[in-house]
């Protein structure tokens, strides 16, 4: 497990993931990915886990992909990414994200695979993909019309502004806005109730939940991801990267 990212059981049944590189904003860098990925499928694999919470260090969710690797990138740049995002919306186990700060990019799309979610109340969301030469990924371009309608996921998903909260919950991306510092609190009261339910009803009606889009999902992550290395690489988006990592 690597540094920047830390689990702790904090009750019993109950694992806590929490990205951890607060100077980068708690960004996901290949290492990050690599042990967020060892993280949940440690959860998924020890029987006494029966929820996970997922959360960022110091305030903040996190900023998205590391800038530096996406500058870097070559046509496959972003693979530890989908192996994340496959990671997560195929997990069987509840997990139950806590919100506080930022949650840019892929900090919004992973919110789609978990299965409940807050955020506080001075928390902000941006999808800036089209901002940074890029395209949806995480199966955002399906998954959030879905939820949110189509003119509210063009709205956020094309012009990539930020957003408060209160936004996130009536897009569907959140489940409740709570006070500046207690999503984490309520994440974890969540996921002691869900560890303490029956464990194979819980996996059987999220997998009951999931079903109808598993498919879609995998094969929209897939179909993103072959258009998201191709912009990854293109004139458009390593001019944003330049802009924003010459700004630092
Ligand atoms: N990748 C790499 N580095 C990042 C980063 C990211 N996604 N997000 C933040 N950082 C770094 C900054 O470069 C800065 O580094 P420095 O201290 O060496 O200058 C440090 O983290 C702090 O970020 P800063 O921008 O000063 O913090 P802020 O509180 O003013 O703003 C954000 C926070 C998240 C709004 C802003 O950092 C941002 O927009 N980041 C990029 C988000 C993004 O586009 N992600 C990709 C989505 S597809």
């Amino acid at each position: 497990m690597t540094a920047t990212v830390l689990t702790q059981t904090t009750a019993p049944g109950v694992l806590q993931i929490t990205i951890n590189r607060p100077d980068r904003r708690n960004a996901l860098d290949r290492a990050t990915y690599g042990g967020l990925i060892a993280a949940i499928a440690a959860g998924e694999a020890d029987e006494s886990v029966r929820a996970l919470v997922l959360t960022g260090a110091a305030g903040c969710f996190t900023s998205g992909n590391d800038i530096k690797d996406f500058a870097a990138a070559s046509g496959d740049g972003a693979r530890i990414a989908i192996d994340f995002l496959t990671t997560i919306s195929t997990a069987k186990k509840p997990i139950v994200a806590a919100v506080e700060g930022f949650a840019v990019g892929i900090g919004t799309t992973m919110l789609l695979h978990c299965d409940l979610a807050f955020a506080g109340r001075s928390a902000s969301f941006r999808l800036p993909f089209v901002t940074l030469g890029l395209c949806p990924e995480g199966g955002s371009s399906h998954l959030l019309p879905m939820i949110a309608g189509s003119k509210r996921a063009a709205e956020l998903l094309m012009l990539g502004e930020a957003f408060p909260p209160e936004a996130a919950a009536e897009a569907g991306l959140v489940n409740a806005v709570v006070a500046e510092g207690e999503a984490l609190s309520i994440a974890l009261d969540k996921a002691r109730a869900l560890a303490a339910l029956p464990p194979q009803s819980v996996a059987l009606t999220k997998m009951l939940l999931k079903r109808g889009n598993a498919a879609v999902v995998a094969e929209t992550i897939a179909l993103e991801a072959r258009h998201f290395g191709e912009r990854l690489v293109s004139a458009e988006a390593q001019a944003a990267f330049a802009a924003f990592l010459m700004k630092r």
